[in-house]
């Protein structure tokens, strides 16, 4: 099925001449200019800091309309799946642009199974980080040494995809749940095959040796829902990282490590933990909402709201509309309080009543509320990004996928408008000031 066409062009008038550009078309109806003869025909290029104006590629994975607040994977909008699918089949969704039926889903679940164990060499990497390493950073390293491991995985790769993804999603999670016990000084917990992709990452997170864990459903049900809100947000940034690399002929492996790293800054997935701080702040400061919405509005301070505005959405993230939903919910079920839900609600309130917010199109993220979800599961703040990254793998991994089965795939490599010094002189030691 091809949703592009080319009938309507662009005109541009350059230098007194007129060149016809083609107007793509989208299957949702959106509309971009192909610029990709640009440089060849005209002598000129563009310059669109942030890629703010720029379509990478085309994709046939998300769907995402930042004015009605819409997202959609292969098609499903995200409220569906995340009512009513599990992480696991989500993650074949995007891998496959169909949803599993049983025996696809049971194969694919064997295979998560199947893979579920850690290289034991690769444990002792653990033992080599200082106790204050970043969990992000881990990941990214832990990630990158796979490569090593299993060199075999860069012949043919999307022949073997499944393979591929499954290997990797589910030692992301061994990954994960490792590098926690190992900061807390506890025994590793292995991944028990009765149990679901899910419930295994909880039990070898919380699972002790004097304190056998039980997987409540309601907490199961919380984290695959959290975790199929991240599955994939189309060309961002840790998505476009991975692209990067992949378009060198990186390997997966490589490329979501970069992804990883990407991931891991304040204005992108950190902002999760930020959020956690910035609320905890304003608790401490006696619930001083104002003190950090003037710092926010403040030209010269760079402090942001974590958690509020998108490049894409001027309306409310979808994702974070169900997660303030879920927040509430998973509180009441395991009957807990927390006092930071009530910051953020309050916070919430503000930012959506002030001009100055509102003039921006400043709304929760899918990283406002999360935290909260987190914290009541059990899961330590440095440990949120690396949620956020356990979600989105399967995106990234699709996305890889798509981009090397593109045979219009180009290396990355944007120009520049250079802006520094011409010509000048090289100057001998000697006679420089
Ligand atoms: N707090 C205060 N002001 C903000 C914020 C914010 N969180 N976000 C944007 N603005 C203002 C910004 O100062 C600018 O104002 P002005 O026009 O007066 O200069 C205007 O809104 C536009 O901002 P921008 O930086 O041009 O927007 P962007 O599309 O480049 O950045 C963003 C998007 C997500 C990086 C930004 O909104 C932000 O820094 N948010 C806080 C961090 C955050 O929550 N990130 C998670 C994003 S969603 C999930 C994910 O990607 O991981």
């Amino acid at each position: 099925m091809n949703h592009t066409n080319t009938n309507p062009t662009a005109e541009l008038l350059l230098d007194g001449a007129r060149y016809s550009l083609p107007i793509l078309i989208g299957s949702e109806g959106e509309r971009t200019i192909d610029i990709r003869q640009l440089l060849d025909t005209t002598g000129y290029t563009v310059l669109d800091n942030g890629f703010k104006n720029s379509a990478s590629c085309t994709s046939r994975i998300t769907y995402l309309d930042g004015n009605k607040g819409i997202l959609r994977y292969r098609g499903y909008a995200i409220e569906d799946l995340a009512e009513n699918c599990t992480f696991v089949e989500v993650a074949y969704l995007l891998l496959h642009d169909e949803l599993p039926n049983q025996k696809e889903l049971d194969d694919f679940r064997t295979l998560l199974a199947d893979f579920a164990l850690l290289h034991e060499d690769m444990i002792h990497f653990f033992d080599h980080f200082p106790a204050s390493a970043a969990p992000m950073s881990i990941l990214s390293v832990m990630v990158n040494s796979l490569v090593n491991f299993y060199p075999e995985m860069s012949n043919n790769p999307c022949e073997n995809i499944d393979i591929i993804a499954c290997r990797l999603i589910s030692k992301i999670r061994a990954i994960a749940a490792f590098s926690y016990k190992m900061s807390i000084g506890e025994p590793l917990i292995y991944p028990r095959h009765d149990l679901t992709y899910v419930g295994n990452f909880l039990n070898m997170m919380f699972d002790r040796p004097v304190r056998p864990y039980t997987v409540q459903p309601e907490v199961e049900r919380a984290l695959n829902k959290l975790l199929i809100l991240h599955a994939d947000h189309e060309q961002n940034c840790s998505t476009s990282a991975v692209r990067l690399v992949g378009s060198s002929g990186g390997s997966l492996y490589t490329s979501i490590s970069a992804g990883i790293n990407a991931l891991a800054g304040p204005l992108h997935g950190g902002a999760n933990e930020a959020v956690i701080h910035m609320l905890e702040d304003i608790h401490a400061d006696n619930n001083d909402y104002m003190k950090y919405i003037n710092k926010a509005k403040d030209k010269n301070d760079p402090f942001r709201l974590s958690g509020f505005g998108h490049r894409v959405y001027r309306t409310y993230d979808p994702r974070g509309t169900i997660i303030r939903e879920a927040c509430d919910e998973i509180l009441k079920t395991l009957d807990l309080q927390d006092p930071l839900l009530e910051i953020a609600k309050n916070l919430e309130e503000i930012v959506l009543n002030d001009s100055h917010f509102v003039k921006r199109n400043l709304y929760p993220n899918v990283d406002f509320y999360s935290g909260i979800i987190y914290r009541a599961l059990g899961i330590p703040t440095t440990m949120f990004t690396v949620m956020f990254a356990l979600g989105r793998l399967p995106g990234w991994i699709a996305q890889w996928k798509e981009m090397h089965e593109d045979k219009s795939t180009k290396i990355y490599r944007p120009r520049q408008l250079y802006i520094g010094s011409t010509y000048r002189p090289f100057i001998p030691m000697e006679e420089r000031g």
